[in-house]
């Protein structure tokens, strides 16, 4: 009979907790956010096979279709989180964007360098950001433009024989002076050329396997790296020895002192920076261009109008004997409409890369720490709700204002890209000129897209490029 009692007793008891602990796991569930629709693919390779069996776009594209404005995936041996609405995007960069932090490779943070500002979060990021911006402001961006046309006039000059070229490489020596331009201020010539040098090594290993063995594109990019950092510690020193005091952004860089601890920046952290603007100024604006001179050149009809807007600036400034004024390249609405137009197709900067610094719930779901998170750009930029026929170039819709938070080619929030005046303005420059005084014509026209990483025209737009009588 005690033994009975003992056995009811015991199973009221298990039954008791079965229920407590029933009750805590469905509490449990209900209050504690879960992870985001998705499929986080085969262990360990998640979707990364996936991922480069097709195009970048089509991948997040296809998801963002099934899952809605935020999912999960795999990809490259990180867990992901992958946003593609104007609210969640904003959600990560600006009004929240403490909670996340920019997240690059090791290997990538190597050759450019550690203390590059796009590395970094909070107060000495913010520190960089107040002494990079006036750099970049209107008014000294006003200064550059003589130079920025004789850089221009001169690179169309060097590849108007009507031989074939590859646009975006030939794009890329021409911004790659600009940026050195809005750094350096005047460089030497000797200096610049070995800059250029060392530059092309670490840009060619960048996108490799990270890979130290002898003879590796990665290799040889941080043996660049390394001649890079001593030939800027060779231009600081030269301009300290002449007490040289110039207001360019190294000027800003050596000049810089923490108003906290009197701290300079030291030598490297200097050349980090000024290698992650190089970086940054570079492919970017190059593969914009590309874009533009294919867009223009496909619709005849365009093109035929964007001449018509430059010719009048020529013929105002006596057919190019006079300089474009500042005035000028704020007033040329039609030209500013397609490179809008051009960022929003082209995005050329598809995503980019966050790091969740705590577990982060947003709209009920949850974003654990340490998970990647990705703002699709050009998932925004494609999407028929803000942009009707999102696949047809069509600079018009420029016209009018677009929806808040739906258009960011140059990112938003804190780390927004503090060099996009004087991207705008050298691809002003260089389109006045191209139109009124060259001609262009793309050879083997295709609509592929290559990813360098950034997405270029199909093999860099080959075409030739002549010069034409004025009037032609
Ligand atoms: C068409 C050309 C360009 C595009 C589309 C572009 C786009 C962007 C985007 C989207 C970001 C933000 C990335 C992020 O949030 O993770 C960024 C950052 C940056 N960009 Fe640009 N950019 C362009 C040209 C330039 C130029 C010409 C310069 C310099 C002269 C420049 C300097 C920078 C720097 C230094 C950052 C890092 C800012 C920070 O982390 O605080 N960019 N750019």
């Amino acid at each position: 009979m005690e033994s009975i009692l003992l056995l009811l007793l015991y199973s009221a008891f298990c039954t008791l907790l079965l229920v407590i602990l029933l009750k805590k796991i469905r509490r449990d569930s209900l209050q504690k956010p879960n992870l985001p629709p998705g499929s986080m693919g085969l262990p360990y390779v998640g979707e990364t096979l996936l991922l480069y069996s097709q195009n970048p776009v089509t991948f997040f594209a296809t998801r963002q279709k099934r899952h809605g404005e935020i999912f999960k995936t795999h990809i490259l041996g990180c867990p992901c989180v992958m946003l593609g609405s104007p609210e969640a995007i904003r959600y990560v960069l600006v009004t929240q964007a403490h909670l996340f932090k920019p997240t690059y490779p090791k290997s990538k943070e190597k050759l450019i360098g550690p203390s590059a500002l796009f590395f970094h979060h909070g107060d000495y990021h913010a520190k960089m950001r107040k002494l990079f911006q006036p750099s970049f402001s209107q008014n000294v961006i006003r200064n550059l433009i003589p130079q920025i046309e004789a850089i221009a006039t001169s690179a169309l000059d060097s590849i108007s024989g009507g031989k074939v070229v590859n646009t975006f490489y030939e794009m890329k020596k021409f911004t790659f002076e600009v940026a050195v331009l809005s750094i350096f201020g005047h460089l030497d010539t000797s200096y610049k050329e070995i800059l250029k040098k060392n530059y092309n090594v670490l840009d060619k290993g960048y996108n490799s396997f990270s890979i130290r063995l002898p003879g590796f594109s990665y290799t040889k990019s941080v043996m660049a790296r390394r001649r890079l950092g001593k030939i800027l510690c060779e231009i600081i020193e030269e301009r300290r020895e002449k007490r040289v005091d110039e207001k360019d952004l190294l000027g800003r860089l050596m000049n810089f002192k923490d108003h906290e601890n009197g701290q300079l920046l030291t030598d490297d952290q200097i050349a980090d920076n000024v290698i992650g603007v190089l970086f940054a100024a570079q492919d970017t604006t190059a593969s914009l261009l590309t874009w533009i001179l294919k867009y223009i050149h496909d619709d005849s009809k365009l093109l035929q109008a964007v001449k018509e807007e430059q010719k009048t600036i020529f013929e105002a400034n006596d057919e190019g004997e006079r300089g474009l004024t500042r005035a000028q390249t704020r007033n040329m609405p039609l030209t500013d409409r397609v490179i809008m137009e051009s960022l929003r197709m082209a995005s050329v900067i598809s995503f980019t890369f966050r790091e969740a610094v705590d577990d982060v719930e947003y709209n009920g779901f949850l974003i654990p720490k340490g998970w990647k998170v990705l703002p699709l750009f050009r998932n925004l930029h494609h999407n028929p709700d803000f942009f009707t026929d999102p696949l047809v170039f069509d600079p018009s819709r420029f016209e009018v204002g677009q929806k808040p938070n739906t258009f960011m080619p140059f990112g938003n929030g804190v780390h927004a890209c503090p060099g996009n005046e004087v991207a705008k303005l050298e691809i002003l420059i260089l389109i006045h000129h191209l139109v009124n005084k060259y001609r262009w014509e793309v050879v083997e026209s295709r609509n592929g897209v290559q990813c360098n990483p950034y997405p270029i025209p199909w093999r860099g737009l080959p075409a030739k490029f002549w010069k034409a009588p004025y009037n032609n």
